[in-house]
């Protein structure tokens, strides 16, 4: 999906002191609480990068689930992916991160949460970086865990640190794929591992025996999926018997099609793993064919509830609910097979009789609730509201309605994020090309409606995805408005979480609905709201949005605008095929590049109509380990721009791929960014305090006559 992702804190927060780019990127960022067994008190992560150090710090605290009191355990950085073990409310389980006797391996170790620093212990070590882990108590008191590494093809977990260079730095390739997201595909892949704890002398765990590599063993499997894919590809049943695991179709080349199965092995791995809803298993659906996702085990082992798609290459088709019943049966139920929003998560609740999701729903991540009995017509229901929720776990004692309460709010315990709130954004529905199409609003800090502020037009990646009530540290809405904007960020043809129709009307249609679709926004914002100043906006997009700012550039929408950011957006119409996921492109133009080359170019930016209308001051940004849309398409941009007179500027991170991750990189994008819009919208002259192009120490190499 060529979007722009989110990574989650909590809901949208707005006003009182401005949010500068250094408070975001350096504001504290919030793991998941995990609750332990009776639901008292819960376990969470938080890193934070210093712009005094340029260092990240990154400590374990716990949190009362009833007073919302938080304590830290450790700040020990050699602890990562604290877990709760079993039925006892204080036992945990870690991966530390470095190991004493093997150079690049990790060791497992147990502690009590309420005495962390002297309880704890070794318990087992393990000779390769393995990460995921995922622990089951059995009634004997055995921990039957589950991890991943990469793997060669005989099973052994690889060892970047043991491995010498080799003499040679070329790469040679047979099948399709060469590289994915920002890496070149490598001979070995992603495997689940199952392992063994058991009570041994002075009643302490230790490794039963090495582990066992459950997906090797059969040709073409790899589980977890890179490079999103973690431990949510994977499960292990409560009664630690089982493991299931999520792959790509083995038998399908893996760049031209979504295909993938859940399978399921013994965790001891007695028997090899078998698909539970391949082409040859008995309870497959008819017809399903796409991605399968999220596999997660009942309570009592018995059965096995995930998600697929049914479309064969269409990654944003929508996902059903299924549940496998494990035995002799193997039949599949599906459930609420005609409600028109596709979750992203589930979960059982403890007496499993109820599944809940994580759905995307009108511009929120709303949870819902799903009997496992539930028909085709059933319609869920939401128990959640405003926000994002990122992760959720069902307490022994749930709350029967709704949320109950909030625990810990980041704008009111982190300084920098102090005085934000939720007043300061807003939402309204227009009438776009041929649908309602809905759009956030943000204002900035202190707004006062009866000034006017230039409009900031957001324009999302995908094409399907949206703009969600959701905090992110990229194309965070706040930080754009707070430098004297108000932002107006649609939800144009192609966006998700209102229908299959919306989504699926972009295939085919890149540069036609959701280009009038904003067009119509946009004269819809210049009509209705007085506090926005259009004849100063400007516009920015990454991804897909890329694409539409660079289709923008080219068109009549484009005059309107006194400056333009393109992030990793594609140009050339042709250069498409140069992706990584084929899958994409032969689903979004509805064929392949040689059969329905039509398709591929009848939105073409780079065509030579649309040169010939580039004319707004335009900023670039393409990052040369972006191999989802090679950096080569914002060259060829820039090319253009550059010889056609139309002032514009190239950002290239050597080391970033498709989104800029890494903190310092991050402040420099944001000064760039702001600065360049500040530049030609007049705030930079009406705010002294705005952002410059002057704030980046970077030197520009200009060898301009
Ligand atoms: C960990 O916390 C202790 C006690 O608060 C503090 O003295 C120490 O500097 C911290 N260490 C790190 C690495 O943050
Ligand atoms: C992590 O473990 C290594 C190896 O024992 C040790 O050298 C290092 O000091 C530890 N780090 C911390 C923060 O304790
Ligand atoms: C991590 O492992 C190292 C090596 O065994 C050990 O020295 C260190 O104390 C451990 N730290 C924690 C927090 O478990
Ligand atoms: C598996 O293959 C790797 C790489 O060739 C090798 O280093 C390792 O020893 C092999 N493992 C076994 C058990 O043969
Ligand atoms: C996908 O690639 C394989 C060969 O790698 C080819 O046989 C198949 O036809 C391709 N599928 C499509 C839809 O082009
Ligand atoms: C469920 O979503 C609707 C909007 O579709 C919202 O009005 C309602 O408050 C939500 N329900 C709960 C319990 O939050
Ligand atoms: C919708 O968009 C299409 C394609 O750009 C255009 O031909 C059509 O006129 C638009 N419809 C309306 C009602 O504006
Ligand atoms: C995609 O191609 C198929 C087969 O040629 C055709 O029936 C369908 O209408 C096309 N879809 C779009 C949206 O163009």
């Amino acid at each position: 999906m060529w979007t722009v992702q989110w990574l989650a804190l909590g809901s949208v927060l707005g006003s009182a002191i401005a949010l500068t780019p250094e408070q975001l990127i350096s504001a504290p960022r919030r793991g998941n609480a995990i609750p332990n067994p009776s639901g008292k008190v819960a376990l969470f992560s938080t890193s934070q990068y210093s712009f005094d150090t340029h260092s990240s710090s990154s400590w374990w605290s716990l949190i009362d689930i009833r007073s919302g009191e938080t304590a830290q355990l450790t700040n020990d950085s050699n602890v990562s992916e604290l877990t709760w073990l079993g039925s006892s409310d204080s036992g945990l389980l870690y991966i530390n991160s470095t190991n004493a006797d093997i150079p690049g391996g990790v060791e497992l170790w147990i502690a009590d949460a309420n005495n962390f620093a002297n309880s704890r212990y070794k318990a087992a070590s393990l000779a390769a970086p393995f990460s995921g882990l995922k622990p089951a108590v059995t009634k004997s008191g055995d921990i039957k865990f589950l991890v991943y590494a990469q793997s060669y093809g005989n099973g052994t977990a690889y060892n970047e640190e043991l491995v010498s260079t080799p003499l040679s730095s070329a790469r040679i390739y047979d099948s399709i794929y060469a590289r994915h997201w920002d890496s070149w595909l490598p001979t070995t892949f992603n495997a689940v591992f199952s392992g063994t704890l058991k009570k041994k002398a002075a009643k302490r765990y230790a490794l039963a025996g090495p582990l066992k590599n459950l997906v090797s063993n059969i040709k073409n499997l790899e589980s977890p999926y890179p490079p999103f894919g973690g431990s949510s590809d994977y499960d292990i049943s409560p009664n630690g018997k089982w493991a299931a695991f999520k792959s790509k179709a083995p038998e399908l080349p893996r760049a031209n099609n979504t295909a993938s199965y859940i399978y399921l092995v013994p965790h001891d791995g007695s028997k090899e793993a078998e698909a539970i809803n391949g082409p040859g298993s008995p309870g497959t659906p008819e017809g399903v064919k796409g991605d399968s996702s999220s596999p997660v085990f009942s309570p009592d082992s018995k059965h096995i509830a995930y998600l697929q798609m049914t479309d064969i290459s269409y990654e944003a088709d929508r996902r059903t609910v299924y549940v496998y019943k494990i035995g002799s049966d193997k039949t599949i139920s599906t459930l609420a097979k005609d409600w028109d929003r596709s979750p992203d998560t589930i979960k059982w609740t403890a007496d499993g009789e109820t599944l809940v999701l994580a759905t995307e729903d009108l511009g929120r991540e709303r949870l819902f609730t799903l009997p496992v009995d539930a028909e085709d017509d059933y319609k869920p229901s939401n128990f959640t509201d405003s926000g994002s929720a990122t992760a959720f776990y069902s307490l022994p004692e749930c709350p029967k309605k709704g949320v109950t309460g909030t625990l810990l709010s980041a704008n009111e315990v982190d300084p920098g994020l102090k005085g934000l709130s939720s007043k300061d954004f807003d939402e309204f529905y227009y009438e776009g090309n041929w649908t309602d199409i809905h759009a956030w609003i943000i204002y900035p800090t202190g707004f006062d409606k009866s000034k006017s502020y230039p409009l900031l037009y957001y324009i999302h990646g995908g094409p399907q995805g949206s703009w969600a009530d959701s905090w992110s540290t990229r194309w965070n809405y706040k930080v754009w408005a707070d430098q004297g904007y108000v932002v107006v960020a649609p939800n144009p043809t192609g966006s998700t979480g209102f229908g299959d129709k919306l989504t699926d009307a972009i295939q085919n249609n890149w540069g036609s609905y959701p280009y009038d679709d904003l067009v119509k926004g946009w004269e819809y914002v210049r009509d209705t709201f007085d506090f926005i100043d259009t004849d100063n906006g400007v516009a920015a997009g990454a991804s897909y949005g890329g694409f539409m700012v660079n289709w923008i550039q080219g068109n009549p929408l484009g005059r309107k605008f006194k400056a333009l950011v393109s992030h990793d957006g594609t140009f050339v119409a042709d250069s498409k095929i140069s992706t990584d996921e084929l899958w994409f492109i032969e689903h979004d133009f509805n064929g392949t590049f040689w059969a329905n080359r039509d398709n591929y170019r009848r939105w073409d930016p780079s065509a030579p109509e649309h040169i010939l209308q580039f004319d707004t001051p335009m900023l670039l940004i393409h990052s040369s380990k972006d191999y989802r849309l090679p950096v080569s398409d914002g060259l060829a941009l820039f090319n253009v721009l550059q010889e056609r007179g139309v002032p514009s500027r190239f950002l290239n991170f050597p080391d970033e791929n498709h989104w800029v991750v890494n903190q310092e990189n991050s402040l420099v994008w944001h000064q760039q960014v702001l600065g360049w819009i500040n530049r030609y919208s007049g705030v930079g002259e009406k705010n002294p305090n705005a952002v410059s192009l002057d704030d980046t120490i970077v030197p520009v190499v200009d060898f301009n006559p």
